[in-house]
């Protein structure tokens, strides 16, 4: 029996066909993240929601406002926090609009929720294991059924592209809730770490425009460094080097200094990288102080010299 592309991609039905028909030009888009877009894709072309789980700043929303972009889906983001009740999910009548002429449709405010599952887009819930547990229950309900009523303007039916994609960081566990087995069960699951090395300084050269070779190779070391420094708790994402690279460049054209002036790095680091890691309590040292040691120990590493 054939099993030729054509065979194979007959079977999916086409609004799955569009969206997987997007890998070329969103690849394109993106630095590496060929395997995870892969897996991105295949997941919502096969009709199932997903869970993105990662540390902060490693290109899921990126990822996924390209795929939207370019298979014509609507995204809209939800923060999850604890402010983000049913209500605001799903939306509410305007007051003043029901004591005027009672409940109609035309005031009811819509969600975040019902508006995707009409338009048939995606649902981007952050942190979404800091929601509280009865604003989740109604984002499962609305998985599962594909269907959400609302007392009082009716029923919300789910076009078939409909999907919610929710993300978190695993290292997040003050303010949230354990996300249970039964939610877990009912999503697709896939992992975001840090990129290479070769793919972040790609990334900020992207991002922040570097003009001089030496501080974007140490932005980037500098932000890998922190992630595993003894005295870190959580080290700083790629958009450490990016904001790096970028207030270096603004900071010497006000200044005039050096680019590797060992004053001017210190000024840098600690604007933009002091906010961005966090140093384990124990050792009771200030961020800026821990950001200044790498930037001096990794420039030594890197063999630059330090004015
Ligand atoms: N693979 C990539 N290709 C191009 N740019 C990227 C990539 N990964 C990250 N970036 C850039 O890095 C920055 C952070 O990425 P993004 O906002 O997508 O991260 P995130 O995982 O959604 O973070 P958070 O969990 O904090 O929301 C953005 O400026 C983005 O443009
Ligand atoms: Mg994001």
């Amino acid at each position: 029996m054939s099993m030729g592309n054509g065979a194979r991609g007959a079977r999916l039905p086409g609004h799955a066909q569009r969206i997987l028909a997007t890998y070329d030009v969103v690849a394109a888009a993106l630095v590496g993240r060929e395997e995870q877009l892969q897996s991105v894709l295949a997941v919502l072309a096969a009709g199932r929601n997903l869970l993105l789980e990662g540390p902060p700043g490693t290109g899921k929303s990126t990822l996924l406002r390209a795929v939207a972009d370019h298979s014509a889906l609507s995204l809209s983001f939800v923060e999850g926090n604890a402010e983000m009740t049913p209500q605001k999910m799903i939306g509410y009548h305007d007051p003043s609009a029901v004591l005027a002429h009672g409940y109609r449709d035309e005031d009811f405010v819509m969600g975040p929720l019902p508006r995707a599952m009409h338009d048939g887009g995606l649902l981007y819930v952050e942190e979404f294991n800091r929601l509280p547990e009865d604003t989740l229950n109604t984002l499962l309900t609305a998985m599962a059924e594909r269907e959400l009523h609302i007392p009082r303007y009716g029923l919300v039916t789910a076009k078939d592209t409909f999907r919610i994609v929710a993300a978190m960081n695993p290292f997040d566990n003050v303010g949230t809730t354990r996300v249970s087995a039964s939610v877990y069960d009912r999503l697709c699951r896939m992992v975001v770490d840090y990129q290479s090395e070769a793919e972040e300084l790609e990334i900020v050269g992207l991002r922040a425009e570097p003009d001089v070779n030496d501080v974007l190779t140490l932005a980037v070391r500098v932000v890998r460094e922190s992630r595993t420094h003894p005295q870190v708790r959580f080290g700083s994402s790629v958009r450490g080097a990016i904001d790096f690279v970028t207030v270096e460049k603004s900071l010497r054209q006000l200044t005039g200094a050096e680019p590797l002036s060992r004053s001017h790095l210190d000024k840098v680091g600690e604007l933009a990288l002091s906010s961005k890691i966090a140093v384990d309590e124990v050792w009771n040292r200030r961020a800026e102080d821990v950001i200044r040691q790498l930037i001096h120990s990794t420039a030594a590493a890197l063999g630059l010299r330090l004015l």
